[in-house]
């Protein structure tokens, strides 16, 4: 009811709004990265696993998309992620040393429930469940688990939900990574430094909204967009891509940045605006370096920035900087303006907000 809404227009813009609680429960009484996170008896399978498989859908999936990222440069672990609808009918290779962690809001998913079970068949009998419904069929079905606390998500649109399963997902990395020696006392210290920092990090990231509303106007009269990223950030551009479609209904689809040239370079015009997620780290200036090829197409750039990256705004070059460089944490940071431009530019377009046409908030059966 209105009520619960509070000051916001919809679900979404609140739950996008929760999102410093939401990761500050989720985060709370996090004093380590120590295997009891993820229940009792979890360092025995944790010690014994030597490669990770992630399944999941939809939002979730990108949320695993990120931690493949992490889970083998931080952790050294080899990683796979796969939807859980077609890693469930394929004939695959099993391993028997492989974590199977599943990725689930509802923790209700047809798919990713039977590609779990599947996956077990196939003699993988170690899971790990990131979910935020304790009560729910995956929590019961996993050995393993860690419980976001995102609070009730009644947005359609997954919000709340993807930056606290990466917030789960970096802690199951840093749990793995020091098991493995790969985490000395310093590191961890400053890794706990900057998970406690990141609801404060985030509520200025919130901040940036009246700019992103600026943006959501230009997007509103488009039909096309397309999202670009390189590295960990490749799944937030995926993540913004697919909140754009969901809920605005304009076409959209993310590029790791470096297969521009390889095809989608032929539809930049004037009339298909470019969301670059870009991020002060390793791969800025090769990212930069795609952004001028899409500037020198006549394409209109509208760029996520850090507060200290080296670009600047020019005609057709818009920037938003977030208020730091985040380090690994960064694609959760970088997710909130894409949340916002999709809701506002739905909000321009008028659509059903909370409740996208065709679209379910938990898809249980096939
Ligand atoms: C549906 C929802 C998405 C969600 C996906 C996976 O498509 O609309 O927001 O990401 O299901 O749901 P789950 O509950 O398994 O994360």
């Amino acid at each position: 009811g209105a009520a619960e809404l509070g000051p916001y227009r919809h679900y979404m813009q609140k739950e996008i709004f929760e999102q410093p609680r939401a990761l500050a429960d989720t985060l709370e009484g996090v004093e380590g990265f120590a295997p009891s996170l993820f229940g009792p008896g979890a360092e025995a399978t944790l010690r014994q696993i030597d490669r990770v498989l992630i399944l999941a859908c939809g939002t979730s999936y990108y949320a695993g998309s990120t931690a493949r990222y992490w889970l083998e440069a931080l952790a050294g672990v080899p990683t796979s992620v796969e939807v859980a609808s077609e890693y469930r009918y394929r004939d695959s290779v099993p391993d028997p040393r492989t974590l199977v962690v599943t990725i689930s809001q509802s923790g209700e998913t047809a798919d990713t429930l039977a590609a779990l079970k599947h996956a077990r068949s196939l003699g993988m009998p170690h899971s790990l469940t990131v979910c935020n419904v304790a009560t729910s069929a995956m929590v019961r079905e996993c050995e393993l688990a860690y419980l976001t606390r995102a609070g009730v998500e009644i947005g359609v649109a997954s919000t709340k939900a993807f930056t606290t399963q990466l917030a789960g997902l970096f802690l199951l990395t840093l749990t793995l990574a020091k098991l493995r020696g790969r985490l000395d006392a310093p590191a961890e210290a400053a890794h706990l430094r900057a998970l406690r920092h990141l609801p404060a990090a985030l509520q200025a990231v919130l901040a940036l909204e009246p700019q992103l509303i600026a943006w959501a106007e230009q997007f509103a009269a488009k039909e096309h967009a397309l999202f670009l990223g390189r590295g960990l950030h490749y799944p937030v551009a995926l993540e913004g891509a697919l909140k754009l479609k969901e809920i605005s209904y304009i076409h959209a689809e993310a590029y790791p940045a470096g297969e521009l040239k390889h095809g989608p370079l032929a539809l930049v015009t004037a009339a298909m605006p470019v969301v670059a997620v870009a991020p002060n780290d390793a791969l800025l200036e090769k990212l930069k370096s795609n952004l001028q090829e899409v500037r020198a197409r006549g394409g209109e750039l509208f760029v996520c920035a850090d507060a200290d990256t080296q670009i600047s705004p020019s005609a057709g070059v818009h920037i938003i900087r977030l208020p730091e460089h985040y380090g690994p944490l960064s694609p959760i940071l970088h997710t909130l303006p894409l949340q916002l431009l999709a809701y506002h530019t739905a909000c321009a377009r008028g659509t059903d907000v909370d409740k996208p046409r065709n679209l379910a908030k938990s898809v249980t059966v096939e």
